[in-house]
């Protein structure tokens, strides 16, 4: 896919603006590549050290990407919306496995708990009275404290998804400039975060019982601000910390007691493990349980909990931006909550993903390739060349994610998402990734699947 697209500009301002509007209009879409700095700088009559610059500053802004040989590239998710590049299609005739998302099929309908809500939510509701929804505060507590999180009475609130919250908890407990631990690889949305921030990710390497405890030894000595630890179902590796390794990370935890600990919890009632929260009294903690994997990512709604301080720190930013998630979201998830029939249906989704990720795992361990998937919806493949495996599974009639969009330091792999395969197709689908890892290094492709 070249890019055709001229960055302009005389001084490093204009030249960062001229670039951001190419991101914008969608001229510049997420992987492309930007010009070397020496050809842009001759192309347009400007010192190396003007394009440096000017690349530095949309570097910091989390827009581009510095990637060693690969060059200066467009970020997956750079903080500005571009209205034609919002999402890439996978290509006409392929299998989607990119997204990252649930099965549509095994999520709630909504149908029966919007009609009960149109009685019980029918009066319209005021600044004054609006804000984290006490029923919904209630319930959440009660879930909480049953799988051992030490909630308190102000310690609980509600935003609109998760990284709304990792957004409003990393600013207000960190600088730009800071360091903060994430696993490797890690969620993409974090990752393009934590550069939208302006903050420096240090990567944790992680195995299926979560991050290592020597990766966050390293971490802590980097000395980070905050790190984000993934509960169960990690992205894209499918980790899920255990006891045991709680128990460690935690002692390693303990002498670092102003790092802020971010929990993120977001296969929630979806997860067949029990919960191994790290966090405690005595230091900056939240976690975050998202309603998105188990009951739609359309509600847009999750619950923190953490410390009382960090907690009213993010209800404070809230209050100056979008004030609060509207209690018709908040009181349709407690309706959701309460019905039986949709904690069966969730019950069910959680087996039936089970199925789907261990056949494929076996599908693929017959066929001698590596890949892991302790837990959740994604199945991480190791690969040597991820563009030639894209590719080669794209030719196949596949759509899967380049690790690239996870990675920060950890060796390359493919992201399959089993939250939509079909159980018929699985065996086609672990032949077809047999070949494609197997496969040739082709010419680099530039990142197609923006996922989740
Ligand atoms: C690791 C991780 N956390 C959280 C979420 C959910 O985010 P949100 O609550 O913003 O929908 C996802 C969704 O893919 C995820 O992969």
């Amino acid at each position: 896919m070249p890019v055709r697209y001229q960055i302009s500009g005389r001084g490093a301002s204009e030249i960062a603006a001229s670039g951001e509007a190419g991101v914008r209009a969608g001229a510049l879409p997420p992987g492309a590549a930007l010009p070397a700095v020496r050809s842009l700088a001759a192309e347009i009559g400007v010192a190396n050290a003007t394009v440096a610059a000017a690349y530095k500053g949309l570097r910091q802004r989390g827009l581009v990407e510095t990637a060693g040989r690969n060059g200066t590239r467009v970020r997956p998710r750079p903080p500005v919306t571009s209205r034609t590049g919002r999402r890439v299609p996978a290509p006409a005739g392929t299998i989607d496995l990119s997204t990252g998302e649930p099965d549509r099929r095994l999520l709630p309908e909504l149908g029966a708990h919007l009609s009960r809500l149109s009685t019980v939510a029918n009066a319209p509701m005021a600044y004054a009275e609006s804000g984290p929804w006490p029923e919904l505060v209630e319930v959440a507590r009660e879930r909480f404290a049953a799988d051992g999180v030490p909630v308190t009475r102000a310690g609980l609130t509600v935003t609109s998804g998760t990284l709304d919250a990792m957004e409003r908890l990393l600013s207000s407990h960190t600088r730009p400039g800071d360091r903060v631990g994430v696993e490797d690889p890690a969620w993409a949305n974090l990752i393009d975060l934590v550069a939208a921030l302006g903050l420096e990710p240090v990567p944790i390497p992680v195995d299926d019982e979560g991050p290592t405890v020597d990766g966050l030894r390293r971490a802590i000595r980097a000395g980070v601000a905050a790190v984000v630890v993934t509960s169960r179902a990690q992205n894209p590796t499918g980790a899920s910390v255990t006891a045991g390794r709680a128990s460690r990370l935690r002692q390693e935890l303990a002498a670092a007691t102003e790092v802020l600990v971010i929990e993120d919890d977001h296969a929630a009632e979806l997860a067949g493990e029990p919960l191994a929260p790290l966090a405690g009294p005595g230091r900056p903690w939240a976690l975050v349980r998202s309603v998105s994997k188990p009951y739609g990512p359309d509600l847009r709604v999750a619950l923190v909990v953490g410390d009382q301080a960090s907690i009213a720190r993010v209800e404070g930013r809230m209050r100056l931006g979008s004030g609060w998630v509207s209690t018709l979201l908040q009181r349709l998830v407690v309706e959701i909550w309460r019905d039986p029939a949709v904690a069966a249906a969730v019950a069910a989704a959680r087996e039936e993903y089970v199925r789907r990720r261990e056949a494929l795992l076996a599908a693929l361990g017959r066929r001698g390739v590596a890949a892991r998937g302790a837990t959740g919806i994604n199945v991480w493949v190791s690969t040597v060349d991820e563009a030639a495996a894209v590719a080669t599974l794209r030719d196949l009639g596949w759509a899967v994610a380049p690790g690239s969009l996870y990675r920060l330091a950890s060796p390359p792999g493919l992201r399959i998402t089993v939250g939509r395969l079909d159980m018929s197709d699985v065996e086609r689908l672990a032949e077809a990734v047999a070949t494609a890892v197997a496969a040739v290094p082709v010419a680099a492709v530039p990142i197609e699947a923006l996922s989740r």
